[in-house]
């Protein structure tokens, strides 16, 4: 508390994701609407083990709901995995004089804002990672921004594979999730998917582009999930498999930047809001997440314990419409 008003500190934490900007910036235009003073704690938990933060205002977050990537910088905090430590973090954000933080990051960070709830301070998480692989929720920041870069991407790369009748294979990013990769194949006509949830192997994929190839087409693209296996491996067994001349192409962390799309900056605002409202009334150990279009929350404790797999429905489309 700070004469009389509550003191909310905002990070990032784990791997960035466009659209954070966005929640930034709602958390810190609330706090300041609700007559809260928020600070900005800078590189996720390693700014509340460092000391590394500083007061906000409505100027400190102007012109960025547009930008990717985080004003408030983003790591990994190796630290935080030992109690002392984050017992530490604790001490520090009392002295700092936090009466909450929100947490933008994945359900690795909300790990350590369950930790941080029990030993006293409210935390309420957002869900921030392009992999949109947090289970209590169905949509995560950042995720379609990253869903049209491949998008993108991978239309460019139809072009070449078209001139040349060639296979393109593209390895997306989503971790051991593989919601990128099934969306952004149905929205490029890819051929096949392969994830860890769906292992196709790859005399299947093999089979069904000479059978497909026998229909007239003569350019094909084969998503493939990071994490399943090389995908410069796996354009050469197709090569061997079809004849047909294949290259390998990993997005990588071009995935991660760019200016969020209108749904990133959307959601971003509204669960911002919601995480500052949440802490408004008191609550803690909460995390806000999207359920059918409405804006709810969880206790941490049992956000971490939900399972979601990857839509088989949309799977079984794509499979129905992928020649
Ligand atoms: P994400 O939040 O995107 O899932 P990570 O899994 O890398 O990313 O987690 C981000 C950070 O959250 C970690 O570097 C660490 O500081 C903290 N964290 C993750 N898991 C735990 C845990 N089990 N206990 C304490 N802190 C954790
Ligand atoms: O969680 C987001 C993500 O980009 C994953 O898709 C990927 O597996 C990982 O982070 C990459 O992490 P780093 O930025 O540490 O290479």
């Amino acid at each position: 508390m700070k004469n009389g008003r509550k003191v909310i500190g905002v990070m990032t934490s784990g791997g960035d994701a466009p659209g954070m900007n966005a929640a930034i910036r709602a958390v810190v235009r609330t706090a300041i609407s609700k007559r809260m003073i928020p600070v900005g704690i800078v590189k996720g938990y390693n700014g509340l083990l460092n000391e590394v933060y500083e007061e906000m205002d409505a100027g400190s977050v102007s012109n960025i709901i547009q930008t990717g990537g985080t004003i408030l910088k983003t790591a990994r905090c190796m630290e935080f995995y030992e109690a002392d430590n984050r017992k530490k973090a604790y001490e520090n954000a009392k002295k700092i004089g936090l009466d909450g933080l929100v947490v933008i990051g994945g359900d690795g960070s909300y790990q350590g804002a369950k930790y941080l709830s029990e030993l006293g301070l409210p935390c309420i998480g957002i869900p921030g990672t392009i992999d949109n692989d947090i289970s209590c929720t169905e949509y995560t920041i950042g995720y379609d921004t990253a869903m049209n870069t491949v998008v993108q991407c991978v239309d460019k790369l139809n072009d070449t594979s078209q001139s040349h009748e060639r296979c393109s294979v593209v390895e997306v990013m989503g971790r051991h999730a593989g919601h990128i990769a099934l969306n952004t194949g149905i929205a490029t006509g890819a051929i096949q998917i392969i994830t860890e949830e769906i292992p196709t192997p790859v005399e299947e994929i093999a089979a069904h582009i000479r059978k497909v190839r026998e229909t007239g087409k003569d350019h094909f693209i084969v998503i493939v999930s990071e994490g399943y296996g090389n995908p410069v491996e796996i354009a050469e067994q197709i090569q061997e498999m079809t004849g047909i001349d294949s290259r390998a192409t990993i997005l990588g962390h071009i995935q991660r930047g760019g200016n969020p799309t209108l749904r990133d900056r959307v959601m971003a605002t509204q669960m911002g809001y919601e995480a500052v409202s949440l802490l408004e009334e008191g609550m803690s150990n909460r995390v806000v997440a999207l359920k059918g279009n409405r804006i709810v929350n969880y206790d941490i404790h049992e956000a971490l314990k939900m399972k979601k797999g990857l839509d088989m429905g949309l799977y079984n489309i794509m499979m129905g419409t992928c020649y």
